[in-house]
């Protein structure tokens, strides 16, 4: 039988340099998408997908992500004492099981491929996810459970795959196709942030992977890459050339780029207006800005 996938790598000990000033003493990863932490989309996202043991990948300066998985005993104590329940009721969903979490250092943000290499000995010999919690994902279903419903099925390794206009893919890791089964593409090759007129075809991976035991093994051996970093998608090529399956993964859902100011700033219009208690102000605000910029054209 197949191993099921109940451990989840976030690597969160990027520099964040596109947010400065902010990131000089903020966590990208704290920043607040509506009033939850970016953090807390790609948690919930995990646990939905039955992920049972979460590695954060850290770095210096990021000290206030570890304290928000913490209990907060005195501010609970203060909205119990003034009977606020439901906000104790959203605190509580931000605690983690003890045990369940663990921390692991990335010493120099040498690449992604360098980050999920850190956290190598806390995943044994058992596939693995990794999300990127900068890739928020609105989704009916959440992506990662979409992609541990296929990967139940295909076993391999497994990326999420997303199209992109040809003049992105020099942003992306680009797959290279060989068969194309509809939700589902046979991988061939990966190429990481290839020139527009280079890029294989316009399917983009996207920040969730299902990922098996020897592409910790590969990153042991891959030397930087693209953009003098450690790599992960050249480990994931090298499982092709190993002859293991390589699968990109069609999701259904919407794809915001938080990791960007516009995209951040796209997913809080979205999101706001997903919750019912923002919509209505939010909407009306948005369609008298907009009347006021066509006004003006
Ligand atoms: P990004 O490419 O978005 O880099 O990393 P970044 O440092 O976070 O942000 P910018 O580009 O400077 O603004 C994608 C993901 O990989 C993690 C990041 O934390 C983010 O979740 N990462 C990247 C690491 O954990 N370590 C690294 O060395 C690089």
């Amino acid at each position: 039988m197949r191993n099921k996938v109940t451990k989840a790598i976030f690597p969160v000990a990027g520099l964040g340099t596109r947010f400065l000033p902010a990131t000089k003493s903020v966590p990208k990863e704290i920043m607040t998408l509506v009033d939850r932490p970016l953090i807390q989309y790609a948690i919930d996202e995990a646990r939905a997908a039955g992920i049972k043991e979460f590695i954060f990948v850290t770095s210096r300066g990021k000290g206030a992500l570890e304290d928000y998985f913490d209990h907060a005993p005195t501010l609970e104590q203060e909205l119990r004492k003034k009977g606020k329940n439901d906000l104790l009721e959203v605190l509580k969903n931000t605690n983690m099981e003890s045990g369940a979490i663990a921390y692991i250092r990335q010493h120099k943000a040498l690449g992604l491929g360098h980050a999920v290499w850190c956290a190598r000995r806390l995943i044994g010999d058992e596939p693995f996810a990794v999300i990127l919690p900068d890739d928020v994902i609105a989704a009916e279903k959440p992506c990662l459970q979409q992609m541990v419903e296929a990967y139940e099925e295909t076993g391999g390794n497994m990326v999420a795959a997303m199209e992109v206009p040809p003049e992105k893919a020099s942003s992306y890791g680009m797959l290279d196709i060989a068969e194309d089964m509809g939700n589902m593409v046979d991988v061939k090759g990966m190429v990481e942030k290839p020139e527009t007129s280079k890029s294989p075809s316009n399917l983009a991976v996207i920040g969730r992977y299902i990922l098996s035991p020897h592409v910790l093994k590969n990153l042991n051996k891959i030397k930087s890459g693209s953009g003098g970093e450690i790599q992960l998608t050249d480990a994931i090529a090298a499982e092709i050339e190993q002859n293991r399956k390589v699968y990109g993964y069609r999701f259904s859902g919407q794809r915001f780029d938080c990791g960007s100011k516009s995209g951040f700033l796209q997913a809080t219009v979205s999101f706001g207006l997903a919750r019912e208690d923002l919509r209505d102000d939010l909407s009306a605000y948005l369609r008298d800005i907009m009347s006021v910029d066509a006004a003006a054209q």
